[in-house]
């Protein structure tokens, strides 16, 4: 970790109309770190986490990110092509359903490929070669390859996702509820391949869940939402074995009972 975030984040809120999706929301994110954002369905973590990858306007407040030549920007004063730009080369965004975050009927080997030509790469040959070895890393079969992800299961087309975000070696990668929609078992296949994709590339990444176990297996740090406030933030370790606010003592047991 170097001595200064990645991004930091100031009093941001986002009201829809008169309602509140985040209010007053205050964090770090430091270079390395993977952030979970946790909390009932409802509580504000959708909206934050869209906030700061810009894909919504906050109502009040400043993200500030750190770029790659170490000047801080906010992200809010950009314009829309250098905000686009970030989105390509720097960050990841992966969606709960993956066919939001792929090209359904374009073929898993030009879904990775695909970000690669955007990020400049011409040559036929080596994009093939990389996309092969991303396919292989997410462990889907490089016969694969040629196949539309309207052919995969569930779980293939989330590694599908994942490999076609981090093919470009993003800095910070945000992931809304990763493992949602999959059966416990592809879930606990799916988590270990994040976890160990995310520490052997040293991503920082913030990830939101209803889901304390993800949580726990994944991230260094949480923020615990309640009604669009962040109400408890901390080590992951404290926050879970030693939850200060009644509200996260709740939810810790209500999990630990299921
Ligand atoms: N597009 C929208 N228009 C109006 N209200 C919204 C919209 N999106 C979310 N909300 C409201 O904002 C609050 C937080 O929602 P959300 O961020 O989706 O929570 P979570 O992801 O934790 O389930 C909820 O009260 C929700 O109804
Ligand atoms: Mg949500």
């Amino acid at each position: 970790m170097t001595d200064s975030p990645l991004l930091k984040v100031n009093d941001l809120s986002k009201f829809y109309g008169t309602r509140h999706g985040c209010r007053n929301v205050a964090f770090e994110l430091w270079p390395g770190e993977v952030l979970a954002i946790v909390g009932e369905s409802g509580s504000g973590k959708t909206t934050l986490l869209n906030c700061l990858s810009t894909r919504l306007t906050p109502t009040t407040g400043s993200v500030e990110y750190q770029m790659r030549d170490g000047s801080f920007r906010d992200l809010y004063h950009m314009s829309e092509a250098e905000r686009r730009f970030l989105m390509r080369t720097d960050w990841g965004f992966v969606h709960q359903n993956p066919a939001d975050g792929l090209r359904m009927t374009v073929s898993a080997g030009a879904n990775v490929g695909e970000r690669l030509m955007a990020v400049g790469n011409r040559h036929y040959g080596n994009i093939r070669a990389t996309a092969t070895d991303w396919l292989t890393r997410v462990e889907i079969g490089v016969d694969r390859i040629d196949d539309q992800p309207r052919a995969f299961s569930g779980g293939m087309r989330q590694r599908l996702q994942i490999a076609r975000n981090l093919v470009t070696g993003p800095r910070l990668v945000f992931m809304d509820e990763p493992t949602g929609g999959l059966d416990v078992s592809v879930q606990a296949r799916l988590l270990d391949l994040v976890r160990g994709l995310v520490s052997d590339l040293g991503l920082s990444a913030i990830i939101v869940t209803h889901d304390l176990a993800v949580a726990r297996l994944l991230s260094h740090r949480m923020l615990v939402m309640k009604d669009g406030h962040v109400i408890e933030q901390g080590l992951t370790d404290r926050v879970l074995d030693d939850p200060h606010e009644p509200y996260t003592q709740l939810l810790v047991s209500s999990i630990l009972q299921v």
